[in-house]
């Protein structure tokens, strides 16, 4: 680099490009020399703009850092602000809903469009952030959680019946209105032996696979130990929470192993209940949801 800083600046003859004609800024770098050109005017237009631009928003937004908190700008605007007032709009029009949807009964609801649609909509999103955990994302359920999709129930599919279940729970010591039934551990507790206990799977098996022929101690064995729960002909009562073993739809599983093992140690699954963790339309509305997902019976 051959510029010399030290030069004075009056010293500096004003050097033109012999190719273009064109006046140098004076820089020359190993013998190129940078030709001095005005800013092209588009240029500088965008950049004027900019500079008002920018001067306008620190005037009128929240712009710069003091030392405890920033400049306020005269627009008084804030996203916290901007937030609250569309969550409030929001709540506005819930609103509007909830005073309607917690005057209706279940019924008003069912026949309301509007109202079944929010309700719907509310108690799938409370689905999610409550129920999901033990009963999947979809409502299909886990061995030992029931899928709350097919029309199979326990407790029984009617709203109503619904709604008691979550509101209460099922077998939660801390709720005195809770629903209770208790299958005895027939193997564990010595009320059936080994041999009694496969012969009466075998009895439960036949109940939904026509193929197996099961023989009448079996069935003996069933009338005096379980139809009392699960009915004469094994379809269930939703009274007892006893599911139905026609169905060939299986809680915990259909095969021998598995059937063996419910009757042998009983299984007495555990749902809380809900009454004081959801408040009263959500737990309406969860129902309204689940009802749905069921088919609606
Ligand atoms: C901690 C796990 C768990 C959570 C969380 C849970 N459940 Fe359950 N739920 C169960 C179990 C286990 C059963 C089956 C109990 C039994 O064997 O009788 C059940 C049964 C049910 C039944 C009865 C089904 C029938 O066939 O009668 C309904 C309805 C239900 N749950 C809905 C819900 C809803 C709605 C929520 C969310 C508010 C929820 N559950 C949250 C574990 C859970
Ligand atoms: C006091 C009522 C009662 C009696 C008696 C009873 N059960 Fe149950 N049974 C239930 C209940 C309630 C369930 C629901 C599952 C649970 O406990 O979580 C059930 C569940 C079952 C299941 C599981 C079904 C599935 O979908 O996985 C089988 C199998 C079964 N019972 C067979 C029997 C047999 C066989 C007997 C007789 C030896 C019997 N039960 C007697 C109440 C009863």
């Amino acid at each position: 680099m051959t510029k010399n800083k030290t030069q004075p600046k009056k010293d500096i003859k004003k050097d033109v490009d012999g190719l273009s004609g064109i006046e140098t800024t004076g820089h020359d770098w190993d013998g190129l020399k940078e030709l001095n050109n005005p800013l092209p005017r588009w240029w500088l237009w965008v950049w004027f703009v900019t500079i008002i631009w920018s001067i306008a928003y620190f005037v009128l937004y929240p712009a710069w850092p003091t030392i405890a908190n920033a400049t306020k700008g005269t627009l008084g605007y804030t996203q916290y602000k901007e937030l609250k007032e569309s969550q409030d709009e929001i709540e506005m029009r819930q609103a509007a809903y909830l005073e309607r949807f917690e005057k209706a009964s279940f019924e008003d609801v069912m026949n309301d469009p509007e109202l079944y649609a929010f309700a719907s909509a509310g108690g799938r999103t409370a689905f999610m952030d409550n129920c999901a955990t033990c009963h999947g994302t979809g409502a299909t359920g886990f061995e030992g959680y029931p899928n709350l999709q097919d029309d199979a129930w326990l407790w029984g599919g009617s709203i109503d019946d619904i709604y008691t279940t979550l509101k209460h729970g099922i077998r939660w010591d801390e709720d005195y209105d809770t629903r209770v039934s208790m299958m005895p551990a027939f193997g564990k507790d010595g009320i059936l032996t080994r041999d009694e206990i496969k012969s009466v799977v075998h009895y439960v098996m036949s109940l939904s696979d026509k193929s197996i022929h099961a023989d009448v101690a079996g069935e003996t064995i069933f009338m005096e130990n379980c139809a009392a729960c699960h009915a004469d002909d094994g379809k269930g009562l939703t009274d007892m929470g006893a599911p139905d073993l026609s169905d060939a739809i299986w809680l915990y599983g259909g095969d021998e192993h598995k059937l063996y093992e419910t009757v042998y140690y009983a299984r007495a699954g555990v749902m809380p209940a809900w009454q004081h963790r959801l408040d009263e339309n959500t737990l309406r509305q969860i129902s309204v949801y689940v009802h749905q997902l069921g088919g609606g019976e």
